[in-house]
């Protein structure tokens, strides 16, 4: 069906900044507001697909038709992700999530002491690269985030975590990256295409990537 490409596909989108905690009061995260995944689980919703969205702590109101999961932190994410992995056709990680989390979460509020303290991080397992890594028949889009060398980080990070697209964000430029209605993105994939998009709203770049997803699955034009 030309307006329901997505008809009898199951999506899962992950949406928002992971929140890392220190103790009851106090985490480290980041200025994702969900709105990118969230406006991509509503578009495959509205091109006819089952859809998931495991979703970060975020302001936005739950969609509505799909299957939300709330995380809090990026090993839930990653827990959340992995149970669902193998019954999925497109992937599709614009989550923000936190590349090291605290060592310890203290179970009460740490007491102010001296004039210096040191918080000892350790590294999250990268989601995305074990995707990638497990992937079978799963079309899987990543999002890279980006303050300079836009395409050539976006590239290192698609090979690295072998995703079959990649989109690049400068989140220094003007409507673009966290917080905002809108992004201006570059599309870069396995065959070194790259495409580079206007300014569009966050819903317009969902669509678009949704469409070329559905035309790139294994099934596409043809049966399973
Ligand atoms: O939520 P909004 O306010 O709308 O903002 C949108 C956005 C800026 C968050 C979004 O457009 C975006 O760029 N998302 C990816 C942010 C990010 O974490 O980028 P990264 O370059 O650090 O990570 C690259 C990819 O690996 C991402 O798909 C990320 O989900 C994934 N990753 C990263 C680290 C990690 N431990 N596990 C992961 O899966």
């Amino acid at each position: 069906q030309p307006d329901l490409p997505l008809q009898g596909k199951k999506v899962l989108v992950t949406a928002g900044g992971t929140v890392e905690r220190l103790d009851p009061v106090r985490y480290l995260s980041n200025d994702s507001s969900g709105k990118m995944g969230y406006a991509v689980a509503e578009e495959a919703r509205g091109m006819g697909a089952e859809v998931v969205l495991i979703s970060a702590p975020s302001s936005l109101p739950r969609p509505e038709g799909v299957e939300f999961v709330p995380v809090v932190s990026a090993l839930d994410m990653l827990s959340a992700v992995m149970e669902r992995l193998k019954d999925v056709d497109i992937v599709i990680k614009a989550a923000a999530v936190a590349d090291y989390r605290p060592a310890e979460a203290s179970p009460v509020k740490i007491k102010k002491k001296d004039e210096e303290m040191t918080i000892r991080l350790v590294k999250n397992p990268d989601i995305l690269q074990q995707i990638g890594e497990r992937k079978t028949k799963q079309y899987v889009i990543g999002f890279a985030a980006e303050t300079n060398d836009l395409e050539a980080n976006g590239l290192d990070k698609l090979r690295r975590k072998n995703c079959d697209l990649m989109v690049a964000n400068d989140v220094t430029l003007e409507g673009a990256g966290f917080g905002t209605d809108t992004n201006i993105v570059t599309l870069l994939d396995k065959d070194g295409n790259v495409e580079r998009l206007p300014i569009l709203s966050k819903r317009e770049v969902a669509r678009h990537l949704l469409k070329l997803a559905a035309e790139r699955l294994p099934s596409a034009g043809g049966e399973r």
